[in-house]
């Protein structure tokens, strides 16, 4: 079975992809790949850092291989966090910290669109192609639900009441920006080999 990298060490993520993946590709992690050394993100947009991350590991290793990046766009706030989202509030990456935040900037102001969205650069055969996908919402007055991680307690999805929290990881999965870009990663792979 062929082999491709995914520039990430989270488990949730790479559970996920494979399990879309499975029979098609095996998937490798940063950890099995044996890519100890922090990667550098420095582009100040979600494709730079999306490709960054994958040039960087198929020129190290010449290997098949795609990585993601994802930001939270407010409108209101000129799409802040954006490219910054997990490390909004501080370095700490702290979740509460960053919500606390958004929600300090939003006080007062009544448009509360914003977008979740993310970008998958995959490198196949050394040629790279972007994938993305996103979601539109509102953000709420205060945080709501325990399931997810990150902005998830105060964003509600467009067309529901309940915030990314408060819904299940499968109906999440089934909408959210990652979701509709790993989609859109899987139907290109499903097509482009053998
Ligand atoms: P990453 O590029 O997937 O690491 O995401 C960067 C940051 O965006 C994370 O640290 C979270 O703060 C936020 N984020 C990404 N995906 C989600 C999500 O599905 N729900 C809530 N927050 C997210």
């Amino acid at each position: 079975m062929d082999k491709i990298v995914f520039a990430t060490n989270n488990p949730n993520k790479l559970a996920e992809i494979s399990a879309m993946l499975k029979g098609k590709f095996e998937v490798i992690s940063l950890e099995t790949l044996g890519c100890t050394e922090e990667i550098p993100e420095t582009a100040d947009t979600l494709e730079g850092n999306a490709s960054l991350k994958a040039q960087y590991i198929f020129k190290k290793y010449k290997v098949n291989c795609f990585a993601d990046d994802t930001g939270l766009e407010i409108e209101a706030l000129n799409n802040e966090p954006g490219v910054y989202s997990a490390r909004y509030a501080s370095e700490a990456k702290d979740a509460t910290e960053n919500m606390k935040k958004v929600l300090r900037k939003m006080k007062g102001i009544s448009n509360r669109k914003a977008n979740f969205r993310t970008v998958i650069s995959l490198i196949l055969n050394g040629q790279e192609i972007l994938f993305e996908g996103s979601v539109k919402g509102t953000i709420r007055e205060e945080m709501c639900g325990k399931e997810g991680f990150g902005y998830d307690p105060i964003f509600e999805p467009e067309g529901y009441t309940l915030t990314f929290a408060e819904l299940s990881r499968d109906e999440k999965n089934n909408i959210s920006h990652r979701g509709r870009a790993v989609q859109k990663l899987i139907e290109f792979l499903n097509h482009h080999t053998s």
